[in-house]
């Protein structure tokens, strides 16, 4: 019989030492993969162990239990988690079983509970596993949505960035923001996080194959939205080919709502497997002849790789009247099939890209034009 695979989780080590005598009496059944000392640890673990059983105590530094349990019931949903908590933490039980926790022992506790409790919970959880699975757990069927241009400069990371921030906050969602810039990882940078894990790392280390591998390569922006970075170097392209991105992205697609892709101007066969796939492609443009002008070409290549114009939606960028071309000029030029107009806001974009911090989703009064034409656009999209 497989043994049951445990992770204790307590800022006390003697009670993990205590949990791990008593566990060690039967070895035949049980097997403890590993150890944190707080929420956060169990998180960065549970991916590398791979525990059946989490022991779970309330109160930890860093992540407590509570919150831990609820990511981790959400994240992973076949593994069981049991609290372990003083007397008198009534309150705390109560709410840890409506996060998500299956079943909870009190301190101190003794042989006999500890080792029936654990059995008893792993077999009904394993039972229930077969059977039912909760709701929200139901596989997604995750869109994909990106950003191509034909020029490079004309704003894809900027509105790829700010929208996805956007969505992830009118519509409860799971969004994932990947950088397809492989040479220029923009994302990271607007985001002022230089050293996290980037793609590289990820097909470099071969983890790819599963959601459940691929999430500690991800950065959580917000509840709602994770983000794969690019790695920034130029050489980085050479590595990533064409079926990692395709397995990256059929791994993660019935665990997101939505990918937002945002691509460089290297039109390679990565960008053009994003591109096969994805429902909607936000072609971006600016005012500046030289750029219309691609963009007219870009369009026509899209046409003729077979994209109909509900898929391949222009969005003209930085909208101003200072280079002499009108909106009027511009709507003549593509004929009504302009999707929408983000006004040119140098102050706002410039603070923001120094600063690494997006204007959208900061919920402050008094919004920027920019900020409420890029709301206008999501309300448009998820609707
Ligand atoms: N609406 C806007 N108003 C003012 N400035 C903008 C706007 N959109 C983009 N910019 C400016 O253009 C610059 C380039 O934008 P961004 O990096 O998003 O372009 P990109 O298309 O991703 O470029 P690349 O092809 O190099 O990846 C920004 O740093 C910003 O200074
Ligand atoms: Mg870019």
């Amino acid at each position: 019989m497989e043994k049951i695979k445990i992770l204790i989780a307590d800022d006390v080590l003697d009670i993990i030492k205590v949990v791990k005598k008593t566990l060690s009496l039967e070895d035949e059944t049980f097997e403890v993969v590993g150890e944190a000392a707080n929420g956060q640890e169990v998180l960065d673990l549970i991916p590398k162990v791979k525990p059946d059983i989490v022991l779970m105590d309330i109160n930890m530094p860093v992540l407590n239990g509570l919150e831990a349990t609820e990511k981790v019931t959400k994240e992973y949903p076949d593994v069981a988690v049991i609290m372990m908590s003083v007397q008198g933490e009534a309150e705390y039980l109560k709410k840890a079983m409506f996060h998500g926790a299956k079943e909870f022992i009190i301190k101190p506790f003794n042989y006999d509970s500890l080792v029936e409790t654990i059995k008893i919970t792993h077999e009904r959880h394993r039972e229930m596993q077969k059977g039912l699975i909760p709701r929200e757990e139901k596989d997604k069927e995750g869109k994909v949505m990106t950003y191509f241009s034909s020029k490079g400069g004309v704003g894809k990371s900027i509105l790829s960035l700010n929208t996805a921030i956007t969505m992830s906050q009118e519509k409860e969602q799971k969004e994932l923001l990947m950088d397809l810039d492989l040479q220029f990882s923009d994302i990271s940078i607007l985001v002022n996080k230089y050293n996290e894990r980037t793609i590289l790392d990820l097909v470099d280390e071969g983890h790819l194959n599963t959601y459940q591998e691929i999430k500690p390569y991800l950065y959580a922006y917000n509840e709602n939205l994770d983000m794969l970075f690019a790695p920034g170097k130029p050489e980085a392209a050479e590595y990533i080919s064409k079926t990692s991105i395709e397995k990256i992205i059929k791994a993660l697609k019935h665990k997101y709502d939505l990918i937002i892709v945002d691509t460089g101007i290297n039109f390679n066969e990565n960008t053009l497997y994003v591109l096969d796939h994805a429902e909607i492609i936000f072609f971006v443009s600016t005012m500046e002849i030289a750029s219309l002008k691609n963009t007219k070409l870009g369009l026509k290549v899209m046409e003729s790789l077979g994209y109909d114009n509900n898929k391949v939606k222009l969005l003209i960028n930085r909208s101003t009247t200072k280079y002499g071309v009108s909106k009027r000029d511009v709507e003549e030029v593509f004929k009504d099939s302009i999707y929408a107009m983000i006004p040119d806001e140098e102050k706002t974009v410039s603070i923001s890209v120094n600063r690494g911090e997006p204007f959208c989703g900061k919920g402050r009064l008094g919004k920027s034009k920019i900020e409420k034409a890029i709301e206008a656009m999501c309300t448009d999209i998820l609707e």
